[in-house]
């Protein structure tokens, strides 16, 4: 199920379960009814919350009412479930409790101690068509919690998240700019999706409607303006456009500046990096002033990599916060590979190193093992291979034919090699002497710890600080290593780069 708030307003009330439970009554009487069996308690739930927050419970959602309503704790719970203890208590239960209290709890707060006091007693009315319906009037009153634009990706199968998620929507009331910045499928738009879903679940919304719009086809500057403006116009028909793309980036600050909204520019990368340096020029004009000029709205950037055209407005200090989002927790992404059927723990937890918690690549190695091993993990891992996905191996193509320097290669490669062999990570220091004094390589440290910087930013390798000897280590992840080792468009390794020994240590 797709979450659109927009839709949400409108939406008819989703007769498809509650009918097949019970026929022959219209909605308002099915919900006047007295619901004594958590089957139809469900039933209703389900579409109360589904007529609230545009989504249907999860299958670890029912797991926790259905334990709750046999008077299991969340031990109980877990046991009898794929879900860890502390998935099911810590993030989820708490989430559950928040959307139940909004939806049926009529100002109480519903937690796990009385939520079956409120399913057994649906008392008339109070949750029928038309008081459903008219609590969404208030807000839709001034087009409120709508999403304009495009349409967010689906997150029914959401999981994990609890920090960044707390952390974005402290910052959505501070900054002006954030961009949440990672590698291919690590989860941003699904990320900035889920944001939006929960900040429209706030009985005080920060925001007053919510601009989704995908820009990966990378518009002209002067298309991209009008589209907004024009998609604005849905919400604010007063205003009328001007035909210079100057003149539009006017009338768009001022649409928010009066009224607050969250712009999502997803893939907003792609603005930098398929456009001319004409329009990258004119692009960068564009955001400066979105940054600059007053206005109560919050622009959500997503993308691959960080445009150097923001170099110099982080450096004015203006109001961006960059996140760079990693892989999901091993709860999280336990509950990924739980919901593609694969549930042997360790294997999963084996699984979700391998791939640093990257949804999308677990997905993907998800799907394979299910057609080509029928499900079985025992099998797949006696015949273990690391899968690159074809996102992945697209940009580290870019990445490595035109992004890179020769230095930032080498270090690449050797990294690749070192924790080939040697499976560790490795420090500064071993990392300046081995590509000097044994690969010949010369360089500077300035020009290392500049290059290393930057291949972490390109979220290319990863630092690891000792907690007690503070020492910096870096690797690289697996399927970046079996990237540069297998070198499938011979773009790694180029004759302008010293080859380097597997085995060198
Ligand atoms: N927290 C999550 N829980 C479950 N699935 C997730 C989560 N985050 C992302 N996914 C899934 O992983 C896949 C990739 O996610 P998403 O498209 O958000 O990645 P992305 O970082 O935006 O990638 P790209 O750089 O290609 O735009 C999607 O199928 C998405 O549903
Ligand atoms: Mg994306």
């Amino acid at each position: 199920m797709d979450f659109n708030a927009g839709q949400r307003l409108n939406l008819p009330l989703n007769p498809s379960l509650s009918s097949a439970t019970i026929t022959g009554r219209n909605f308002t009487e099915q919900y006047c009814s007295k619901i004594v069996t958590f089957e139809k308690a469900l039933v209703v739930v389900d579409d109360l919350v589904f007529t609230k927050i545009g989504r249907r419970l999860s299958e670890a959602e029912i797991t926790v009412l259905k334990g709750t309503w046999n008077d299991c704790d969340y031990e109980e719970i877990a046991e009898n479930s794929p879900y860890s203890l502390n998935y099911l208590q810590r993030r989820l239960a708490p989430q559950l409790w928040d959307v139940l209290s909004a939806t049926i709890g009529n100002g109480e707060r519903v937690c796990k101690k009385n939520i079956k006091n409120f399913l057994e007693v649906l008392t008339p009315g109070k949750y029928d068509t038309q008081s459903a319906s008219s609590e969404n009037k208030v807000t839709s009153a001034d087009n409120s919690l709508q999403i304009i634009g495009g349409q967010p990706p689906d997150i029914s199968n959401f999981y994990g998240r609890a920090q960044e998620l707390a952390d974005l929507e402290e910052l959505v009331t501070k900054q002006r700019c954030i961009s949440l910045i990672g590698v291919p499928g690590i989860g941003k738009s699904a990320l900035a999706a889920k944001l939006i879903a929960e900040l429209s679940l706030k009985s005080q919304p920060r925001f007053d409607y919510f601009l989704w719009k995908s820009v990966s086809h990378a518009p002209l500057i002067q298309d991209l303006v009008s589209e907004l403006v024009e998609q604005i116009q849905t919400v604010e028909p007063s205003l009328t456009f001007p035909e210079y793309t100057q003149g539009g980036t006017t009338v768009l600050i001022k649409q928010l500046q009066s009224r607050r909204c969250l712009l999502v520019l997803d893939e907003f990368d792609t603005l930098f990096q398929k456009n001319s340096s004409e329009q990258r020029l004119e692009y960068e004009t564009f955001f400066r002033r979105l940054l600059e000029e007053q206005h109560q709205s919050c622009l959500l950037l997503t993308g691959r990599v960080f445009p150097n055209e923001f170099d110099s407005l982080i450096r004015a200090k203006r109001s961006i916060q960059y996140l760079k989002i990693k892989g999901l927790d091993a709860d999280a992404a336990m509950q990924l590979l739980a919901a593609q059927g694969l549930t042997n723990q360790q294997k999963c937890h084996d699984l979700i190193k391998k791939y640093s918690g990257n949804p999308l690549e677990l997905e993907t190695v998800g799907e394979r093992i299910n057609y080509f091993f029928g499900g079985s993990t025992e099998i797949f891992f006696e015949n273990q291979t690391t899968f690159v996905s074809s996102e992945l191996e697209a940009m580290l193509d870019k990445m490595f034919s035109q992004v890179l320097s020769k230095i930032q290669r080498q270090i690449m490669i050797y990294l690749a090699n070192e924790i080939a062999s040697n499976s560790q990570s490795i420090s500064f220091v071993k990392l300046l002497t081995n590509m000097k004094q044994k690969h010949q390589i010369s360089l500077s440290t300035s020009e290392l710890v500049k290059a290393l910087e930057k291949l972490e930013y390109l979220s290319l390798l990863e630092s690891i600080k000792h907690p007690i000897t503070k020492e910096i280590t870096f690797t690289v992840q697996p399927v970046i290593k079996k990237y540069i080792l297998t070198d499938p468009q011979g773009l790694v390794h180029t004759s302008d780069v010293l080859p380097i020994l597997a085995n060198a240590s």
